[in-house]
């Protein structure tokens, strides 16, 4: 059963989401059928009406008007009908059984007309079964309730960004101050740089802390269902939609922090709704009838520099300027080399944590290679030739031989500059590998836009690629995400 559940949860936590809504639906209908009747007294103490028929085998017309002293053992109605005292779960000896009953006084203009008494359970007994039985739902209820936390969870924090840098430093800083704030937060920086990091640590430094951290790829989601899957929709709102309907990221949100990343990848109709929505601050399922109060902090990340997009006109300029309260732009990790020691010590030591194996150094030579490296990819990159680095190492210590192919180019460059080749087929290596890499980048790993900009057919940027081993799983990686 848990195991089943934790499998559904990681596929769609929406589902869930009904569960829950299935097990508290459970708990109310259990409360409805509970009740076993009711009475209704005048302020004499006279019953006026009777439905405890099935309960205590007596017809109505055989009790109206009659004393209900005369009809009920240890009745106290006709008491809270002259004191308009309320009597709530109370235990009364009715035909041998102990029955939990409850009476209130029936109150019109302020004066005492009656007083009401039903029965809730025909037995203590009863009662007992169903605390059990409520609390083993309320166990499930919450269990779910932390599943679904966990899954929803941001797990890191400001200390989990590595850096010596000052600029870092102090976007760092921005960072923990703007999370004390409700700001929207905008985030730019390539890809690999920590974007998602630095939504996670400004989200668990808030006091949004306790709510969901909720993230969604603009860039990954087909534009027709973008909109369902950002505000939810009602049942049966559309063919093919489920017919419980299903609740969307800003509703998961609810009380924490959505991430909207890649938002430069938003279709422009999206763009101006959700300028709407950040606008008046409530939002409408599709196919809803009523607003929902709109009670997350936003945070956009996107790799591309939107003053471009917005140039081009790809992207709302009124939609920029809600975003871009507060502004994060990350800088390369070309442009902050010293970063790049301490961060492999610090991904070194943390992925021998998480494969459980022994602590591995780096040599100085593997590093001054990694330290000539452009990194197209960033820390992601760094992270995935440390990853396999360590799959491969034999002994305690990484050496440049561990590296991928298409770093070990660098090895020459550093130490021994003077005896670089001028051969011409080896500069013209160089060249390549290099623009082909400043295209990727510019075009976010995207191979057939990157050709396009290098002037070249598409087949021939992946043979050249293939060639000089740039590697297609950093771009891959970078998009999956
Ligand atoms: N400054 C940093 N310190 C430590 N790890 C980092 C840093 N920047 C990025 N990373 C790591 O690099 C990987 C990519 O980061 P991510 O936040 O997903 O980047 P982005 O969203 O910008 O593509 C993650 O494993 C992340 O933990
Ligand atoms: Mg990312």
């Amino acid at each position: 059963m848990e195991g089943t559940f934790l499998n559904n949860m990681e596929n769609d936590p929406s589902e869930q989401m009904r569960k829950l809504k299935e097990s508290i639906e459970m708990i109310e209908e259990l409360f409805d059928n509970a009740y076993h009747g009711m009475v209704l007294v005048n302020k004499e103490g006279r019953i006026v009406k009777w439905n405890y028929e099935k309960l205590l085998g007596i017809k109505e017309e055989d009790v109206l008007d009659k004393h209900v002293q005369d009809v009920i053992e240890n009745t106290r109605l006709h008491i809270v009908a002259r004191t308009g005292e309320k009597e709530l779960g109370e235990i009364q000896k009715i035909q041998g059984h102990d029955m939990v009953t409850s009476r209130v006084p029936i109150i019109k203009e302020g004066k005492i007309i009656g007083a009401a008494g039903t029965v809730m359970f025909k037995d203590v007994k009863e009662l007992k079964s169903l605390t059990m039985k409520m609390e083993t739902l309320m166990s499930t209820v919450h269990k779910y309730r932390g599943e679904i936390k966990k899954f929803y969870e941001a797990k890191y924090s400001f200390d989990h960004i590595i850096t010596k840098d000052r600029h870092m430093m102090y976007l760092k800083e921005i960072a923990r101050r703007a999370a004390e704030s409700n700001s929207t937060i905008l985030i730019q920086g390539e890809s690999g740089t920590g974007k998602e990091l630095f939504a996670h640590a400004v989200h668990n430094a808030s006091l949004r802390k306790y709510g969901s951290f909720v993230s969604i790829n603009c860039a990954a989601i087909p534009k027709e269902l973008l909109e369902a899957e950002l505000f939810g929709y009602e049942g049966g709102a559309f063919t093919g939609a489920k017919k419980e309907g299903k609740l969307g990221k800003f509703e998961l949100a609810k009380g924490g922090t959505i991430l909207l990343d890649e938002i430069g990848d938003m279709p422009l109709e999206m763009q101006a709704k959700l300028l709407r929505v950040l606008e008046s601050r409530e939002f409408e399922r599709v196919g809803g009838t009523h607003p929902i109060e709109l009670d997350v902090r936003v945070i956009a990340a996107t790799h591309e520099k939107l003053e471009e997009a917005i140039y081009k006109g790809a992207f709302r300029q009124d939609l920029y300027y809600r975003l871009n309260v507060v502004r994060i732009d990350i800088p390369p990790l070309r442009e902050r080399k010293e970063d790049i020691a301490l961060q492999t010590a610090y991904i070194l030591e943390s992925l021998a944590n998480e494969l459980k194996i022994a602590p591995k150094k780096i040599s100085d030579e593997a590093l001054d290679i990694l330290s000539a490296h452009d990194w197209p990819g960033n820390t992601r990159e760094l992270r995935n030739i440390l990853e396999r680095a360590l799959n491969i190492v034999q002994g305690e210590v990484i050496q440049w031989e561990h590296l991928p192919e298409y770093l070990k180019k660098y090895k020459k460059m550093t130490g021994e500059v003077a005896e670089e080749s001028l051969l011409l087929k080896d500069m013209v290596a160089k060249a390549e590998i290099e623009g082909i890499q400043k295209a990727l980048r510019a075009c976010g790993g995207n191979r057939t836009l990157a050709a396009k900009k290098l002037g070249i057919h598409r087949t021939a940027i992946y043979k050249k690629m293939e060639a000089y081993g740039i590697d297609l799983a950093i771009w891959d990686d970078c998009k999956n995400k």
